[in-house]
């Protein structure tokens, strides 16, 4: 490639996409606030927590071996009993509640549902609404996930999402769990990142049904996306589907060039991004889709009833990749860590800035936000508080932004079976003995309690520090009449409140109580 070439595309890749660093020494953690009806919780997926699932996709990858006779899973574990999250769900919501989080998302078990083509166990669907109701009893309300990379091993055996056909046997699920549930679950996620699930299953094979054929990631990560729009049309028919608000999963992992200077890292970067994120966004935006991996695959497809097919978008983030590019057919690109980062026990780095980054991309989609994951695999309990107080000071910053984000849920409320990775990564609040089955809750847990239990910024004014953006906060007039802080910036404001006015334009935005002082209050964010 000519030298001049490469320096101007470095030089456009550089300057579009700056890599964000915040100064965290500089940086008040501490002073973050968070709306009075934020939504706060935790997460759990069936099989990682319930035990004794053993109908499913995952049982049986456990007790596979790779071609080197090697166990599937990390140290050749087995899911097993878990967390015995099957029969201690009522401890496990005596301990949200100690937290002070006021939601819980879980997944409900296909295999346990529908444990053969058409037979449904009334029983399992039974022990499901008793979660629900005992949630409901304890102050919090139910999230429900229909899909968390698990499945009957009938559906598996019939080529699970590959096949297009095989979507309706999982819209006949999701009515069947839908009209159990819907009378006391508002909250619906589809899908749990379906990206992962098939990159994870179709591209890199560490996770059931361990295939790597990229093109036929393509079409399955096709079918999924069209899954959760037919799935999400299909419930809103349905009792309670107006008022249910049933959103999607959606996982974002930047990939980042390893290093800025090179066009490889870029090329690959933006390949990877493409086929991970955007084109998900693309399909709930604009209803297109595309998967196009140069001499690979070639997917697009249109389907304008994708558009808008989500009441929010859920985003699970964790960190990000750092991509090298090789000129090698074989291996084109590998991931790399940068050794100056603070590292977490999976092969990721601490990277608050991503979850910033990560809101924004998301938000493109134009719905609310909920953080339906975020956590860390700290065994050692050294890195969490850090990593609460900085993810959610990331957080706290893109709503202060602007952006619609309306709660985050922690992942997980406890120790539990990490999929590949088997009982290693101690992702808990909640650390578990897996023998006695105890639960203790880790010390760097307490700075995600404090936050959940501080009170909702809105009781206690909101303030802008100067050159600060203020968030779109709602406002209201005292004869009752709701604005918008948006549309009173600029001409109204200074038609309406001069006070406010004044002090907005010569003070900047401080407090926007003091602001908002004279026939205007804060009722809310939203
Ligand atoms: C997410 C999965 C979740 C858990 C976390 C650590 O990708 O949705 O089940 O494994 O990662």
């Amino acid at each position: 490639m000519p030298m001049i070439l490469w320096v101007t595309l470095v030089a456009y890749c550089t300057l579009s996409y700056p890599e964000i660093k915040w100064d965290w020494d500089k940086i008040e953690t501490d002073k973050v606030y968070f709306p009075k009806r934020f939504m706060w919780g935790t997460v759990t997926a069936a099989h990682q927590v319930e035990g004794n699932n053993t109908n499913n996709n995952w049982y049986h990858w456990e007790y596979q071996k790779d071609n080197n006779g090697i166990s599937r899973i990390h140290n050749n574990e087995k899911s097993g009993m878990a967390a015995n999250h099957w029969n201690l769900y009522n401890k496990d919501i005596s301990l949200m509640n100690e937290l002070g989080v006021q939601y819980y998302r879980f997944s409900v078990e296909w295999s346990r549902i529908e444990p053969e083509k058409g037979i449904i166990n009334e029983d399992a669907l039974d022990h499901y609404r008793d979660v629900c109701i005992a949630l409901i009893d304890s102050g919090l309300t139910p999230v429900v996930t229909l899909h968390h990379f698990t499945h009957p091993m009938w559906f598996e055996n019939l080529g699970g999402f590959e096949k297009e056909e095989n979507i309706n046997y999982f819209i006949k699920f999701s009515e069947i769990v839908f009209n159990k549930l819907s009378d006391i679950v508002p909250f619906w996620c589809t899908i749990n990142e379906p990206a992962v699930y098939v990159s994870q299953g179709y591209f890199n094979g560490v996770f059931p049904p361990g295939k790597k054929d990229p093109l036929l990631a393509g079409y399955v990560m096709k079918n999924l996306l069209n899954t959760h729009v037919r799935v999400y049309r299909h419930l809103k028919t349905l009792p309670h589907g107006t008022s249910a608000q049933i959103g999607l999963v959606k996982n974002i992992t930047q990939f980042d060039p390893l290093r800025r200077w090179h066009v490889l890292d870029w090329y690959f970067s933006k390949k990877l991004n493409d086929v991970f994120t955007n084109n998900t966004i693309d399909l709930l935006s604009k209803g297109e889709f595309e998967f196009h991996l140069p001499g690979i695959a070639d997917i697009y497809f249109k389907n304008n009833d994708a558009i808008n097919a989500l009441d929010f978008i859920g985003l699970n983030y964790y960190s990000r990749m750092h991509v090298k590019g090789h000129l090698s057919p074989l291996a084109p690109f590998t991931f790399e860590l940068r050794p100056e980062d603070t590292q977490t026990d999976m092969p990721y780095a601490i990277y608050p800035e991503g979850f910033y980054r990560a809101v924004k991309t998301i938000s493109k989609i134009g719905v609310p936000i909920i953080i339906t994951e975020n956590g860390i695999a700290d065994d050692k309990d050294n890195r969490r508080k850090i990593f609460i107080e900085r993810y959610l000071y990331a957080l706290y910053k893109s709503i202060l932004h602007g952006y619609d984000v309306r709660g985050y849920f922690y992942w997980s409320l406890m120790d539990n079976f990490e999929w590949a990775e088997g009982y290693m990564m101690k992702f808990g609040l909640y650390e578990v003995d897996f023998i006695t089955q105890e639960r203790k809750l880790r010390s760097g847990s307490h700075a995600f309690v404090k936050l959940v239990n501080q009170p909702g910024a809105d009781k206690r004014g909101y303030t802008v520090s100067v050159g600060e953006i203020a968030p779109d906060l709602l406002l209201e007039y005292t004869d009752g009449l709701k604005v918008r802080l948006s549309e009173l910036r600029g001409r109204i404001v200074f038609y309406n409140l001069p006070l406010a006015g004044a002090l907005c334009a010569f003070k900047r935005c401080r407090t926007l109580r003091k602001m908002c002082g004279k026939g205007l209050k804060i009722t809310d964010w939203y």
